[in-house]
């Protein structure tokens, strides 16, 4: 594709009229028109850029026509690893900080990805529209209300698309729940909570020897407010439908002190550090609630200047259940076996496994960044809407400045502007819509998946027959335990087991195998004693369990020589030795 102008770009691509723009949407991944070389330019060669540059390299059909960064260093470094990895030597730009405009100017370029500071995303992508190329640009898209519309505005006068590459809400878990969410598996949603708790003080915010102001310093120093909410947010929104049949409608932020900083510095550098001693505007942890204009709330917890592991925690919230990313579990009131208990979300994740994530992908963050990208480049080598747009890009970036309005403000609530002009109410959702069917986990058909690198299958006992996947394994009951389905599960008990005085589990295995037989145990209403005993080994005795606990027993290629196990469950005073799962892995290697 070269395109004279940007009016030739708009014409061959049928963008002229904004409606038209904005309306037509990406193909699902894989479905990209042609093979069309589709010609990239990239703005920003720092960390993120060259992150991006190197996963951008594993997709077909590419070329990267030119590079600009004003520091010439990592534009060259960035030159060496196209020239390494494609075989193409791409254009540099440099010079000034404007030095970007030339490279837009271009004529044989398609798209630019912008993965400049901050400040720089808006103006770079308002020129990139103009110049008639697909936008992708870093998170946040905007920094200021007037930024947004500058966006919303550029992009539906010129009819070209801009995306934000916001590319958690492409993670395979957060794509699995929102296939959930589709089915109608939670429910009618009401409410989500999540989180960017990332400590990127000792990194990014300032030079990690040194402890020297890096670009993003002076965001701490002169603001409070959620300087990073897209992480957050992305996949919540996609999972709410806001911009397509709801909006967001107010919010209030509500900041911590700043002691995090000062305190990083004094342990790090000393208390004579001007980094220990200098006043920092941003709170260390801040909380906004959003409430949307039918009614759901969410929270966004920023979290990025304490000391603490990454996490995000996504929780989703409906009238039939919940996710809960940091339990890494669901809860189905239509489907989970126990009552008010958490079932592991893995065999939700393999089962609602999103349509794009059915092959493994290389690049950064597991492969979501490559998703993300080749979702972009697809689009513009389709010349259709990308998967995320223009106001997805402001939505998730206008909490930056409403959440310091409402700080600012004493935690006032604040209206959100609507970036739609009221198509929010009459946009259908677009993103990632995959209408395949699903089987919810182990209910129609018994499924095997991978669990700790082994071949696994989980039983709900006492629910019927059981269907057994794994090849050459088989299990049959001894004792005749009874069945129980149904109970209404008050106190932690079971909604479904097998329970008996002195009866067991046989399990057949291939012969000189190893593997885990895990099973979940219920010392029934936490009075009587029974005691569980794998093999001829010492037995686990539950003297209070009421709420059940899994034990797992690994066996080894000495156990299973003759290819059988068993399992026996004795009741030690009144009563019976209750279970309601079993689990059973076997190693590869067998
Ligand atoms: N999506 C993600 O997971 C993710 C991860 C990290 C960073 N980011 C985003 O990526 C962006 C870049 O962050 P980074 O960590 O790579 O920063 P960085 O400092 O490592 O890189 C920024 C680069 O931009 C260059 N630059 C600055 N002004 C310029 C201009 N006017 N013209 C051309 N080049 C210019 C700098 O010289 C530098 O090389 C940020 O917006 C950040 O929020 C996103």
């Amino acid at each position: 594709m070269g395109f004279t102008s940007r009016r030739d770009f708009l014409k061959s691509t049928g963008l002229l009229t904004a409606g038209m723009a904005l309306t037509g949407r990406a193909k699902i991944f894989g479905a990209s028109a042609s093979d069309k070389v589709v010609k990239i330019g990239m703005v920003g060669t720092g960390a993120r850029g060259t992150s991006l540059l190197a996963t951008l390299t594993g997709v077909k059909n590419i070329e990267i026509k030119a590079l600009c960064d004003i520091n010439k260093n990592a534009l060259s470094a960035a030159t060496r690893l196209v020239e390494q990895r494609l075989d193409q030597k791409p254009d540099e730009y440099s010079g000034d900080e404007h030095a970007y405009k030339k490279l837009m100017a271009r004529d044989d370029l398609d798209a630019v990805i912008i993965a400049t500071p901050w400040e720089w995303h808006t103006p770079m992508a308002v020129y990139c529209m103009n110049a008639g190329k697909y936008a992708g640009v870093e998170v946040p898209s905007s920094l200021t209300i007037d930024e947004c519309w500058e966006l919303v505005n550029t992009s539906e006068e010129t009819g070209v698309p801009c995306m934000m590459l916001e590319n958690w809400s492409f993670r395979r878990d957060n794509l699995a729940v929102l296939n959930m969410i589709r089915q109608g598996l939670f429910g009618q949603i009401v409410h989500s909570h999540c989180a960017h708790s990332h400590d990127c003080i000792d990194h990014w915010f300032f030079d990690a020897a040194t402890g020297k102001d890096r670009w993003p310093a002076k965001y701490l120093l002169d603001y409070n407010r959620d300087q990073y909410p897209t992480h957050s947010v992305g996949p919540v929104y996609s999972w709410m439908d806001i911009g397509c049949g709801d909006y967001l409608d107010s919010l209030t932020s509500t900041a911590t002190l700043s002691a995090g900083i000062n305190d990083y510095f004094k342990h790090k550098f000393g208390p004579d550090h001007p980094g220990a001693k200098r006043e920092y505007a941003q709170g260390d942890i801040v909380t906004t609630t959003i409430k949307t204009k039918k009614g759901k709330t969410i929270i966004v917890n920023y979290d990025m200047q304490l000391p603490r592991p990454y996490d995000n925690r996504w929780m989703i919230q409906g009238t039939r259940g919940l996710y809960d990313e940091c339990h890494k579990s669901v809860y189905l009131a239509d489907h989970s076996p126990g009552y008010h208990q958490w079932e592991p979300f893995a065999p939700y994740q393999n089962a609602f496994e999103h349509k794009w994530w059915q092959q493994e992908f290389q690049g950064g963050h597991g492969g979501t960044d490559f998703l993300t990208l080749k979702t972009f480049i697809d689009a513009v080598r389709d010349q259709t809407q990308t998967p995320l747009d223009v106001y997805d890009a402001v939505l998730m970036s206008c909490l930056v400045p409403l959440s310091g309005k409402s700080i600012k403000e004493d935690s006032k609530p604040v209206k959100v502007p609507d970036f739609t002009r009221g198509k929010w109410k009459t946009r259908e959702p677009y993103f990632a819509i995959d209408n395949r069917k699903f089987k919810l986990p182990g209910s129609a058909e018994a499924q095997v998946i991978t669990e700790n690198g082994m071949p696994t299958q989980a039983f709900n006992l006492g629910k019927g027959k059981l269907e057994v996947k794994l090849p050459d394994v088989s299990v049959s009951l001894v004792g005749n335990p009874s069945q129980f389905s149904g109970w209404p599960g008050i106190g932690g008990t079971p909604t479904h087991c097998l329970y008996g005085n002195d009866w067991g589990i046989d399990i057949s295995v291939p012969r000189n195998s190893s593997g885990v037989i895990s099973v979940y145990a219920y010392d029934f209403e936490g009075q009587r004693k029974q005691s569980v005993t794998f093999e001829d080994r010492k037995a686990d005795k539950l003297e209070s369990f009421s709420k059940g606990t899994w034990l797992e027993y690994p066996f080894t290629k000495a156990d299973s020589k003759d290819g059988k196990l068993r399992l026996r469950l004795k009741n030690l005073g009144t009563g019976n030795s209750v279970l309601s799962k079993l689990k059973i892995s076997i190693s590869n290697d067998a």
